[in-house]
């Protein structure tokens, strides 16, 4: 053990995917379009995000935009948060990106969805930040296909605040509440489910990410981020 608590010698291991795993997940997603998983990443590799994201918090994070590419903008009213894009700059990043790869294979055996790549950024809540409700893709207007958010708040309680309410379609009252609880990860259909961050009480971390298809006609992807 090192100080932070983290067993190094399990840190060479693989973090890979029980095919089981990957069999209920796609299960959900066919039958109900998501799926709220508790303590999914090998405790080590949650950590070690945690860690980086904490670190990477401080200086290399920017106030997050709504929309895309040059239509992007920072609008406060809608989200407060700050990100980072994962570019697997480090062998933790490159953990976490190569244990989504291996979930969007599976799900492509499993569901043929076509799943294409996967991008992702560290998220940033300080005390009193939110994202107001939005849907993370417009039917037909754009390529992302399933959404992901990984939580890395050790020790979060109710008082924290800064749950994620998932809504069917227009209803009022939300499907599900997901405090953003260490290791624990929901997916979803992102032209599906409307979503909202409560204003968080204490610094709150995760990362979100989006499964794409290509849907240009062309060779060219749209490009990303
Ligand atoms: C998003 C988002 C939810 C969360 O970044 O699009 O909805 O719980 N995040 O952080
Ligand atoms: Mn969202």
């Amino acid at each position: 053990m090192n100080l932070s608590g983290i067993d190094m010698t399990q840190m060479t291991e693989n973090a890979d995917l029980e095919e089981q795993l990957i069999d209920d997940i796609a299960d959900a997603l066919a039958q109900r379009g998501f799926i709220h998983l508790q303590h999914l990443l090998p405790k080590w590799l949650a950590l070690q995000l945690m860690h980086e994201a904490q670190r990477l918090a401080a200086f290399e994070f920017k106030p997050a935009g709504i929309g895309r590419n040059n239509h992007q903008q920072v609008n406060s009213q809608v989200r407060t948060d700050s990100t980072l894009w994962l570019r697997g700059n480090s062998l933790t990043q490159q953990a976490y990106l190569d244990w989504m790869e291996q979930l969007r294979m599976g799900l492509n055996r499993r569901l043929f969805m076509g799943l294409f790549d996967f991008e992702c950024h560290f998220s940033h809540y300080s005390t009193g930040d939110f994202y107001q409700r939005h849907l993370d893709a417009f039917k037909g207007r754009s390529n992302r296909i399933l959404s992901s958010v990984f939580y890395l708040n050790p020790h979060w309680s109710e008082s924290d605040g800064g749950e994620l309410l998932l809504y069917a379609d227009e209803q009022p009252s939300p499907l599900l509440v997901v405090p953003p609880e260490f290791n624990s990860c929901i997916l979803f259909l992102s032209d599906v489910f409307p979503h909202e961050v409560l204003a968080s009480h204490s610094d709150r971390f995760s990362i979100a990410g989006w499964y794409r298809v290509n849907s240009q006609s062309s060779d060219r992807l749209d490009p990303n981020q």
